[in-house]
């Protein structure tokens, strides 16, 4: 197997590099003054299984494009079977049509790739693993919930309480637990579908005087973080930290969750940021010597 470099994941793609010791494919890129995306690769492909390595985080478009054009290149340049490495899936949470009118976004997606090339998906928590079954090749989702708890082990957190958001999350904050020790709960959020506006509720937890831990698989606008760490607050919590895979944190909204009184936010590297604390190229590096 040969590793392509691809741009939006050109530091990940190196470290599995590093712990696979598979060869690595270059990749020269530029954008044009239009706007449009210029890749190729710069080293041969023939008759090799490739994995591309390519997060689909902002810009999400032009980053599905360069993976598809990966694929593309890929294939034209002999390459027998291409594997995506897509450590940030774009698109994963518009799987079903919540109001009339709308599309899947996800199903749009997963036809692009199929037609670019691709054979194969490995991604790492997707939203909804459901959405792996819209895919028309075998796709595959990996947790890097243990890595973070491992992290906050490391650092002296054994033991604290791991907190899902909202119930749907709390399958990743029982991973967490496993890891640390303590306990977990979580909160229920409610979401408005026309406005996105979503409003958090909290049943007793037991964290008066503890370190809590917040676990998400996303973290975008930060307001489902600042509104857990209010309740976490006003339950008597000692200390906030949060965890999440893919730290998209557009716009302030790191700031606002540090203005919510949380001590340290953790991703991993699968949306690069100063926040990228831990890295996903173990769990990759594992999952690719296992095909
Ligand atoms: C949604 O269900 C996800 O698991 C995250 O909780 C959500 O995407 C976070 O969004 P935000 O940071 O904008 O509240």
């Amino acid at each position: 197997m040969k590793i392509v470099l691809g741009p939006s994941s050109r530091e990940l793609g190196e470290k599995i590099v590093e712990l696979t010791g598979f060869q690595k494919v270059p990749v020269a890129s530029r954008v044009f003054p239009d706007g449009e995306s210029y890749i190729r690769l710069e080293a041969s492909v023939k008759d090799e299984h490739v994995a591309i390595v390519q997060t689909t985080c902002m810009p999400q478009d032009s980053n599905l494009m360069q993976l598809a054009f990966l694929a593309n290149a890929a294939k034209r340049n002999g390459a027998t079977k291409v594997t995506a490495v897509v450590p940030y899936l774009a698109y994963a949470r518009q799987d079903k049509i919540f109001l009339e009118g709308e599309n899947i976004s996800v199903e749009t997606v997963a036809a692009m790739l199929k037609a670019a090339g691709i054979d194969q998906l490995i991604t790492v928590n997707v939203h909804a693993e459901s959405v792996l079954t819209i895919f028309p090749f075998p796709a595959q989702t990996f947790s890097a919930i243990p890595l973070l708890a491992e992290y906050f082990v490391k650092k002296g957190h054994k033991k604290a309480f791991a907190l899902a958001p909202d119930k749907g999350a709390m399958h990743i904050a029982q991973q967490a637990q496993t890891v640390l020790g303590g306990e977990a709960g979580n909160l229920e959020k409610q979401r408005d579908r026309h406005t996105g506006q979503t409003s958090q509720t909290g049943k007793h937890l037991n964290v008066k005087g503890e370190t809590v831990i917040i676990f998400d698989d996303i973290i975008s606008t930060g307001g489902t973080i600042v509104g857990a760490a209010r309740i976490l607050k006003e339950q008597g919590a000692a200390h906030i930290y949060t965890a999440c895979v893919h730290g998209l944190l557009v716009g302030d909204a790191e700031k606002r969750i540090l203005n919510a009184g949380i001590e340290e936010i953790v991703a991993t590297d699968s949306v690069p940021s100063k926040n990228s604390k831990v890295t996903l190229a173990p769990l990759i590096s594992q999952a690719l010597k296992a095909l």
